[in-house]
């Protein structure tokens, strides 16, 4: 009888929706308030899109196995960027191919023809078999079109749109609407450059230019999943051309930089030098909300890195997206630069744990559940040390050291998966004095942002227990005020 109870109370509670199983979204190192595919291989963003009170997530999807495979495009969406609700996967291979990444967008004047609204994925087609046959035209774009909020897809039968036949790599479109010349923009990576290209009904598409800002690609890896949007600064329009790169970026492996500049439509030009959106090792293939209300600009990456993110120590899925964040153009001595926030419901999830006004160094607080936290304060000084530790000797460490800013996870757990996860200290170079942090603990990630995100590091690590030991020392007369430890609430 107690089991049927059990098992009666199970089922009525699925049925209503109202509560998962305890152990849902609880297995070892599985991130609480970070978006994760129930099970299964997952690595970029994809088709970023705002629709209807909701932002839908897609994602390079693998859905037989932990390691990368034939792509599909995953489906989530959220009203609040925090709760995610699955959806069924939106895009599988065909006979031209895998599915990499590429962008959404809402063709709210019907240009293609498909619907008033409808939502319309422009991606890449990757083809495996051309490539074994010697062929080097493997990549191509094509569309595809869902008039159910992204449940559904039809692709379109005269796919693919755009083909070429001599780049290698030639992929990850970025589509826009710019009414400055009243049709679509393209920003597709290839190689070592963006091509540029516009439409007027995202079928047949023009190539307008290159940009290709950098003399030497030795020096800076493949480039992938593109953005390009106009931001303000005070009364001054900028745009944004981020690049991803698979490899070589300051601290090994890949990651995200960002140039910022002017564009008519058809050319973009870089004003200032490149800088780097994040740090850390983990934070590759950021790219943007498209058709975001009040012009807001807010982003995710993937958490994770192409040196071992097939290597990682979880079993039933594999890998996270760091949490969104909202950028805006700032502008201090050295040029334009982009500041990041966390997306604003943050503050939903949060409990407070502990505050103190003013905080004596050494500090010292046990017994603190940090696999699940936000810790703010403001800062005054040169240095500081950081440590996050747990009761078997594990322990992360986060330094500040004049203008020099770093993670070491050597000793942060499980580190023998592969030799290139923790042989080096990270490091992040600062051109002013730190005055706040924002470090927020899931698990198994930290997202680190300084002085109001101007600064940004992103790792993820593997510890055996929970760390819950937190320690702040100094060898120089810095000082802490407001320290706020919050507790954040699963959202799974
Ligand atoms: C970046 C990337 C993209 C490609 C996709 C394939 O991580 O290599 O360039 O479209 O992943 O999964």
């Amino acid at each position: 009888m107690k089991y049927l109870i059990l098992i009666f109370t199970f089922l009525s509670l699925q049925s209503f929706g109202q509560s998962k199983p305890e152990d849902y979204y609880n297995e070892t190192h599985r991130p609480q308030f970070h978006f994760t595919p129930e099970s299964k291989w997952m690595n970029d963003p994809n088709g970023l899109v705002y629709y209807n009170g909701k932002y839908h997530l897609f994602y390079q999807y693998y859905p037989e196995d932990i390691v990368w495979g034939p792509m599909h495009w995953g489906h989530a969406s959220s009203e609040d960027l925090y709760h995610w609700e699955h959806h069924p996967i939106a895009l599988y291979p065909d006979k031209l191919g895998n599915i990499f990444s590429g962008c959404a967008v809402i063709d709210e004047n019907n240009t293609a023809g498909f619907g008033k609204n409808a939502m319309i994925a422009i991606f890449t087609y990757h083809n495996d078999e051309l490539w074994t046959k010697g062929y080097r035209n493997t990549e191509s774009q094509a569309i595809a079109y869902s008039l159910d909020e992204g449940i559904t897809w039809t692709k379109y039968s005269g796919n693919p749109v755009i083909t070429n036949s001599s780049e290698k790599d030639f992929r990850d479109p970025n589509v826009f609407w710019n009414s400055e010349i009243n049709a679509w923009n393209m920003v597709l990576a290839s190689g070592d450059r963006v091509k540029i290209f516009t439409s007027e009904n995202l079928k047949e598409w023009k190539y307008k230019s290159d940009f290709k800002p950098d003399p030497d690609i030795s020096k800076v890896g493949t480039w992938e999943c593109v953005d390009l949007f106009k931001m303000t600064h005070k009364d001054t329009e900028k745009w944004v051309m981020i690049v991803n790169h698979d490899r070589l970026t300051p601290n090994g492996g890949s990651g995200t930089r960002y140039f910022v500049g002017d564009f008519d439509g058809e050319v973009f030009t870089n004003t200032q030098p490149s800088k780097w959106l994040d740090y850390g090792t983990d934070y590759y293939a950021g790219v943007t909300f498209y058709n975001v209300p009040n012009n807001k600009r807010i982003l995710i990456s993937w958490m994770s890195n192409w040196l071992y993110a097939q290597k990682t120590p979880t079993k039933v899925w594999r890998s996270a997206m760091t949490l969104a964040r909202e950028l805006t153009l700032d502008k201090d001595e050295n040029g334009y630069f982009l500041r990041q926030n966390i997306a604003e419901k943050l503050d939903e999830i949060l409990n407070n744990v502990y505050s103190k006004k003013e905080v004596v160094m050494p500090f010292k607080k046990n017994d603190l559940k940090l696999s699940q936290a936000e810790i703010t304060f403001n800062f005054k000084g040169e240095q500081l040390l950081m440590t996050l530790s747990n009761t078997k000797g594990e322990y992360l460490k986060i330094e500040l050291n004049d203008k020099t800013f770093s993670i070491d996870r050597s000793k942060s757990g499980i580190t023998d998966f592969s030799k290139e996860f923790a042989e080096n200290i990270q490091t992040m170079p600062l051109d002013e004095e730190v005055t706040d942090f924002q470090i927020i603990l899931d698990r198994a990630s930290v997202e680190i942002l300084l002085n109001n995100g101007k600064y940004s590091m992103t790792n993820i690590f593997f510890p055996n227990e929970e760390f819950s030991n937190l320690k702040l020392e100094s060898n120089s007369d810095s000082k802490i005020t407001n320290l706020m430890i919050n507790h954040v609430k699963k959202t799974w």
